[in-house]
Formats: C-alpha cells, sequence, structure tokens
C-alpha cells in the first residue's frame, strides 16, 4: 500500500515538472515551442541524460529543456543565423573557444556545436545566472541597428550570438557552456551523455 502511495506521489511529481518546464517556455521565450523532449523517470530524479526529440524543429526554433535543474537550449539555426558568426567574431570576447572549460571539445568550433544548424547551450547567463533572452529580431529599437540576432541578457546587459559566444567588454566573462551531448540519430539528442562521441 505504502508503495503505491510513494509510486502515485511520483507520478504526480513527473506529470507537474513536465507542464512547468512546458510552460514557462512558452510564456518566456514568446517563439515557437515544441514539447517534443521525453524525460525519463532518472532523468528527473538524479540528473541522468535527457532525450530530445528534434525531428520537428523549424529553423529559428528554440526548444528548452531541464538536465541537472538547469535550462538547456537546443536551437536549430537558420542559415542566415549561421552567415552572423564569422561576421561577429571581432565583437566578440572569444571567438575560437578558447577557454576550453565551456564547452567539450567537439564543440570547440565556429558554431560550438556538433552539426553546424543545432546548437546546445546551457541558458544561464555566465556573470550571475540570470537566463538570456533569445533575440532574432535585427536591429530592434532597444538593442541598436547593430543587432544581429541571438541573445541578450537584460539583468546587466550581456549579449551573446547564435552560438552562444559572449560580446567583448560585457559583464559575462566567458561563453554560454554547452553541456555534454551526443546524437542517438539524425532526430534525438541525448543531453548530458557524449559517450563515444569526443
Ligand atoms: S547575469 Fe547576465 S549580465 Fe549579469
Amino acid at each position: 500500500m505504502a508503495n503505491e502511495d510513494v509510486d502515485q506521489e511520483r507520478r504526480r511529481f513527473l506529470v507537474t515538472a513536465t507542464s512547468v518546464v512546458g510552460g514557462a517556455g512558452v510564456v518566456a521565450l514568446g517563439y515557437p515551442f515544441v514539447a517534443s523532449w521525453k524525460p525519463s523517470a532518472q532523468a528527473q530524479a538524479a540528473g541522468a541524460p535527457v532525450e530530445v526529440n528534434i525531428g520537428q524543429m523549424e529553423p529559428g526554433q528554440l526548444i528548452r529543456v531541464q538536465w541537472r535543474g538547469q535550462p538547456v537550449w537546443i536551437l536549430k539555426r537558420s542559415e542566415e543565423m549561421l552567415a552572423t558568426l564569422p561576421k561577429l567574431e571581432p565583437r566578440l570576447a572569444d571567438p575560437h573557444s578558447a577557454v576550453v572549460s565551456q564547452q567539450p571539445a567537439y564543440a570547440q568550433n565556429q558554431h560550438r556545436s556538433l552539426k553546424p544548424e543545432i546548437a546546445v547551450m546551457i541558458g544561464l547567463c555566465t556573470h550571475l545566472g540570470c537566463t538570456p533572452n533569445y533575440r532574432p529580431d535585427v536591429a530592434p529599437d532597444d538593442l541598436g541597428p547593430d543587432w544581429l540576432g541571438g541573445f541578450f541578457c537584460a539583468c546587466h546587459g550581456s549579449f551573446f550570438d547564435y552560438a552562444g559566444r559572449v560580446y567583448r567588454n560585457n559583464p559575462a566573462p566567458t561563453n554560454l557552456p554547452i553541456p555534454p551531448h551526443m546524437y542517438l540519430s539524425d532526430t534525438t539528442i541525448l543531453i548530458g551523455e557524449d559517450e563515444g562521441v569526443a
């Protein structure tokens, strides 16, 4: 009997946790959101790897999931977004990902990812841990005519490009971290594990 109670409580927790994460993504981003990720019971309870289905993602779309209590972003970059990466290098603090602690070796490239079009990053500002906003709008009034799109942390004003690379002389000292991850198939990413990739 007691075990049944525990199981029911656990199920309720998992359903609630999944709903909260999905809802937060919709509210915070204001951009298309795909609730196509599959956290296992282990992932929720112990921070185990999380599988994410990216098969339905559109260019420009951002999916937000949780791994080990942290927001992880998966961004499908369009051709236009990828084209901004080399242009921005002179304005970045660490354009070549020289700070090795911020990404696995397989993401130490211009797009900071395994596949150029898919970015996977931890969505916490490296200054004091706020969550930056996704700002794909080009040259908006509040960010200025030079803004080509990326992420903006409104807490103290740090700018990041579509690869999570921070602009020079910003409060954030380093690029956004890239979590360990690997592809289980063309449409499924495993966040939190990269066995055999490195
Ligand atoms: S927490 Fe992002 S700029 Fe301070």
